[in-house]
């Protein structure tokens, strides 16, 4: 898989974050399995905790779009190297994101990044299957 476009646009979305209290922009591209793409940044608030990160912004805009099947995310920060999301973010990936199959692209830039399938950055997760039979619904 050639993840360059979807890089391209990880580190365009990274141009809106923000972030005044970390200085501190992040940006990230959800690839669809139908191949759409939804780019999301981080956004600050003078209440810490308030914050969303760059990757979960990109998956309540898709999951609010009606989106639910994914293939693979690209993430680009201002740390000028691979940049790993937070457990939070990861979390998140998994309610709707095969783990062994999902792809996490950390792009330090479009022509140097490094691929890693979601089960190895989250092992041992909790996930809905872990849930009591009955206690899922489709909504
Ligand atoms: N941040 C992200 O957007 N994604 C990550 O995976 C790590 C952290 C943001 C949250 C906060 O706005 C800033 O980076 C510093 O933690």
């Amino acid at each position: 898989m050639d993840y360059q476009g979807l890089i391209a646009q990880a580190i365009e979305a990274k141009q809106s974050a923000y972030a005044p209290y970390s200085h501190f922009r992040v940006g990230a591209a959800l690839l669809t399995k139908s191949g759409k793409i939804y780019s999301g940044c981080n956004v600050e608030n003078v209440s810490f905790s308030a914050t969303n990160c760059a990757e979960r912004t990109a998956v309540y805009k898709a999951v609010s779009e009606g989106e639910r099947e994914f293939a693979a995310i690209a993430v680009n920060g201002d740390n000028g190297d691979y940049l790993p999301p937070c457990g939070v973010c990861r979390q998140v990936l998994a309610e709707f994101c095969d783990m062994e199959t999902f792809e996490v692209v950390l792009a330090n830039s479009e022509e140097d990044y490094r691929i890693v399938t979601l089960d190895r950055l989250l092992p041992g997760a909790f996930l809905v299957k872990n849930l009591k039979a009955g206690d899922v619904s489709d909504v």
